[in-house]
């Protein structure tokens, strides 16, 4: 006996494997896939009430064997062609979000508010690839008569589409594998069930599970797979973000409430660009691709009207034109109101004071009220100049030309600073009918655009005096 033993007044015995392996408990949030070892009431993470539910553990020994499983390849010895393979879905808005067609073997999710077009969309684009190649269309929302006649209802005949009324993910591998199918539309997500999980349709388990299968068929298939997910109240896709790591492209669907455009933006890819976006029209026939989308959003006042100008704004590799409005109305106040749709809220406090500080315009009697005409939403800094301008002219009610353009970032030293992609931005002014412009001094075009007066500036002074001449 050793020491201790004799201590204890019995041999010890060895640790019982049992004891080893004690299974683990989990809490996943289903709101933003966030993990925490012990159950609460909201989330630790996202602050997201009765979200947690459990999920086991991944047991150690099974991490281990994951690991050491697989021997790690030479690079140069990975047997890849030299370029994805791609295939067109017939929409080239689509196309283009997706970095230029489907890739063999890729996952999209694809997000959007009910009723917005992620079923006809993918409906169509099943069509144009049906064409072709072996296309298997899962819905586990609508009957299989449903969506038959919504596809003859938009003219849709494709040889190779096989639909499937379905919500088990084993029996759509199963089907898509014996159709031998090239890509997959699963629609919804959130109402697929795998045999792997027990927990509910729609559970973050679940949801992981049925992912995770369809994920690894993709793969070792070389099928592309599309997921329709559907899109929470806070606008993200509901369930974990585990989803969105999951997949290698997420596509959001995005509307303006009341307006016929539609806007899928790219917000994550492997295979392409991010912030990327596709334009289309919802009509009678099905979504319709705007191949010129960027005017769509500006409508022109019969009269010039003060507080308004149209700026030029990059979304992915695509100039938007918008017009930015501005209302500077007096207020007794002692904290006047600063609101901002489609703005920065911070980003318009901030070039208020620039305005004071650097032009002696004051706004402390008056309320500010921005806005971006069309439900656009400006993040990038090429905004400032616009919206200022804007300001000053609804502060004085003086209205600016109809025929004129403005960009640029403010400094708060009061110094308008270049933007990137100057010359794009102005060639595409140029392109709808503006004659003059005024952008920063760096932003000046090398060669001068047809039709175009460029004003390029370095000081807001000197921006606000050359908007107004
Ligand atoms: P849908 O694709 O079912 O939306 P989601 O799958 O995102 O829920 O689109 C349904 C909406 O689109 C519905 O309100 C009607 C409209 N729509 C048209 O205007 N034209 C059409 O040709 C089709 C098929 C739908
Ligand atoms: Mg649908």
């Amino acid at each position: 006996m050793t020491l201790c033993e004799r201590m204890l007044g019995f041999a010890a015995l060895p640790p019982s494997p049992t004891h080893l392996a004690k299974p683990k408990t989990l809490f996943v949030c289903a709101s933003c896939g966030s993990t925490t070892p012990q159950w609460q009431g909201q989330c630790p993470t996202c602050g997201e009430w009765n979200a947690l539910e459990s999920a086991p553990a991944p047991a150690r020994g099974a991490r281990r064997a994951a690991a050491t499983g697989t021997l790690g390849a030479d690079l140069r010895a990975v047997n890849s062609p030299d370029v994805e393979r791609r295939t067109s879905t017939g929409l080239g808005e689509l196309d283009r979000v997706l970095g230029g067609g489907v890739v063999t073997g890729s996952v999209t999710l694809l997000g959007g508010d009910p009723g917005i077009g992620k079923s006809t969309l993918l409906l169509q684009a099943a069509a144009a690839v049906g064409g072709e190649q072996a296309v298997l269309y899962a819905t586990g929302e609508e009957s299989l008569h449903q969506v038959a006649l919504r596809a003859r209802r938009l003219g849709l005949d494709a040889a190779r589409v096989r639909l499937l009324a379905e919500t088990s993910v084993e029996r759509i591998i199963e089907e898509a594998g014996s159709a031998g199918a090239r890509m997959i539309v699963v629609d919804s997500i959130q109402t697929m069930m795998s045999e792997s999980s027990e927990a509910a349709a729609g559970a973050v388990s679940q949801l992981r599970e049925s992912t995770a299968g369809l994920v690894r068929f993709a793969k070792s298939r070389d099928t592309a797979v599309f997921l329709i997910g559907h899109v929470t109240k806070e606008g993200a896709i509901a369930g974990p973000r585990v989803l969105e790591h999951m997949v290698d492209t997420v596509l959001y669907f995005e509307s303006d409430s009341g307006s016929r455009y539609r806007v899928v933006r790219t917000i994550k890819n492997r295979f392409g660009a991010a912030n990327e976006i596709g334009v289309f029209a919802m009509t009678e026939a099905g979504l319709k691709e705007v191949r010129n989308p960027s005017a769509i959003f500006l409508s022109r006042h019969e009269q010039p009207a003060s507080g308004s100008i149209v700026t030029v704004t990059r979304e992915g590799t695509r100039q938007l034109l918008v017009e930015v409005q501005v209302l500077v109305d007096s207020t007794a106040l002692t904290n006047p109101r600063r609101v901002a749709v489609g703005l920065d809220h911070n980003r318009l406090a901030l070039l208020l004071a620039v305005l004071h500080r650097h032009s002696g315009i004051s706004l402390h009697g008056h309320d500010v009220f921005a806005n971006v005409v069309g439900g656009v939403r400006i993040s990038e800094t090429a905004a400032d100049l616009p919206a200022l301008l804007a300001v000053v002219s609804s502060l004085r009610d003086v209205p600016l030309a109809q025929d004129l353009v403005a960009f640029g970032e403010i400094g708060l030293a009061g110094e308008i600073r270049p933007v990137p992609y100057g010359e794009e931005r102005l060639r595409e002014a140029a392109k709808h009918g503006f004659r003059r412009a005024v952008v920063p001094a760096a932003n000046r075009p090398r060669q001068p655009i047809d039709g175009l007066q460029v004003l390029g500036v370095q000081r807001l002074t000197e921006a606000i005096a050359g908007a107004c001449g």
